[in-house]
């Protein structure tokens, strides 16, 4: 049997490292951002000192979160502010590569959202705009920074339970029935759940079989004038295989197999698959979309209680099933099932990345490692069934 997750044990504070506070800026007052609050009012590594966004309301609030920071309606005076030292961009997805190559021309080191950009070659230039400018650059928050997925990568990686041959991952959720500004519904402008959601499963995939994609195959599942789901057959060079499935058009929540918790680690209510459309019937769904948000006073997410996670993933090894999960790892083999616990650190992983990009030391989620996850994306997109061979891929450090 598998002992029962404790949330108690399992958390624990960011640690205190000895090194000079980074000041931190925000772009877009997201719910991206908002997923990232209670981690950054809890870091004692960075000081967050400015936002920018164009809606005055989502500014207001920034500076009652933070008292004494500087709030902008453009990006390029936050670029121009000294007292700002890395950019989390969180704006919409076409924004992030001119965004991105803006702050590393003024300087400053850049976390960008997932998807790293819309185009290989917006992507291309924001690698090479960091490496010109000597600024980090990283790419996240994706569920590949979540605890449990990382603690399978090391199993795996040791060789413990012999190689790692297939790996089954699915999400079923309601992504692309919530209420959406156009540019989501636009696959063109980088919407639908290709950009937004296998951007998180195909990095989760990727780490945990080391990085390196063979070729994909794939079809995607139209709703909403764009992609609502997608099924990807994916090989790695070493001769591996992953599927991927998603399905966003909310007819089945696959929390349901994830213990009753939702992707942000805390305990979710099963989603109504008639409410969700009957919400969707108004006249402005991006007004909507907006009256959930930030500026207009949506709660501040509490902190997690369990581990966030990407849907059931399951990774078929010789030796083993590794099935990490809200609760830490599980792990199935020939001894039975237990439970491979793994510190709760909220999105603390993300800002250990940028710490240590900025240090000059090796992360996972640089901007050559995005720009091969986005790689396997728009080959998902390409793929209309045929095979697509993968021409930029990096391993894991
Ligand atoms: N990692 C996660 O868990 C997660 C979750 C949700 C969203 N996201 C990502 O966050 C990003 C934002 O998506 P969202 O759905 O949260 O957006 P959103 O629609 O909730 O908010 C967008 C915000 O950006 C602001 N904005 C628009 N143009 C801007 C500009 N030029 N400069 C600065 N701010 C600008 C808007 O006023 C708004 O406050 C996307 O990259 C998305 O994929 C990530």
């Amino acid at each position: 049997m598998t002992p029962a997750f404790d949330p108690a044990q399992a958390q624990v504070q960011p640690e205190r490292v000895n090194q000079p506070r980074v000041n931190l800026g925000i772009a877009g007052l997201s719910r991206g951002f908002m997923f990232t609050l209670p981690t950054l009012l809890a870091e004692t590594r960075l000081r967050v000192t400015a936002c920018a966004d164009p809606l005055p309301e989502a500014r207001a609030r920034f500076q009652r979160d933070f008292p004494g920071s500087a709030a902008y309606a453009e990006f390029a005076a936050l670029c121009a502010d000294p007292r700002v030292d890395a950019i989390y961009i969180a704006t919409p997805h076409q924004f992030h590569a001119t965004q991105a190559m803006a702050a590393a021309r003024a300087g400053k080191h850049v976390l960008v959202e997932k998807p790293m950009a819309t185009s290989l070659a917006c992507a291309q230039a924001m690698v090479e705009a960091a490496r010109a400018a000597g600024t980090a650059l990283v790419v996240g928050h994706s569920h590949s920074f979540d605890a449990p997925y990382r603690a399978a990568r090391q199993l795996i990686a040791s060789g413990r339970f012999g190689r790692l041959r297939m790996i089954t991952a699915l999400n079923f959720t309601d992504f692309i029935m919530r209420p959406r500004r156009a540019e989501e519904l636009d696959s063109t402008q980088g919407g639908g759940v290709v950009f937004s959601q296998a951007a998180h499963q195909l990095d989760i995939i990727r780490l945990l079989g080391g990085g390196m994609l063979r070729d994909i195959r794939a079809t995607t599942m139209p709703a909403r004038g764009t992609e609502g789901g997608y099924s990807a057959h994916i090989t790695f060079t070493d001769g591996a295989a992953a599927t991927a499935t998603y399905d966003g058009l909310a007819h089945w929540d696959s929390n349901a197999w994830q213990d009753g918790i939702g992707e942000m680690g805390m305990p979710a209510t099963p989603f109504d698959a008639a409410a969700i459309r009957a919400a969707l019937a108004v006249p402005d769904e991006a007004a909507l979309k907006r009256a959930r948000g930030y500026g207009a006073g949506a709660a501040q997410p509490a902190p997690a209680t369990h581990h966030a996670h990407f849907g059931p993933v399951l990774v078929s090894c010789d030796d083993a099933v590794l099935r990490p999960g809200p609760a830490g790892l599980h792990i199935h083999d020939a001894a039975g099932t237990r439970l491979h616990a793994v510190p709760l650190r909220g999105r603390a992983e993300i800002f250990d990345e940028l710490l240590d990009a900025i240090a000059g030391r090796p992360v996972t989620h640089h901007g050559a490692w995005g720009l091969a996850t986005l790689e396997a994306c728009l080959a998902i997109l390409r793929s209309k069934g045929e095979t697509i061979t993968l021409q930029h891929q990096v391993p894991c450090p």
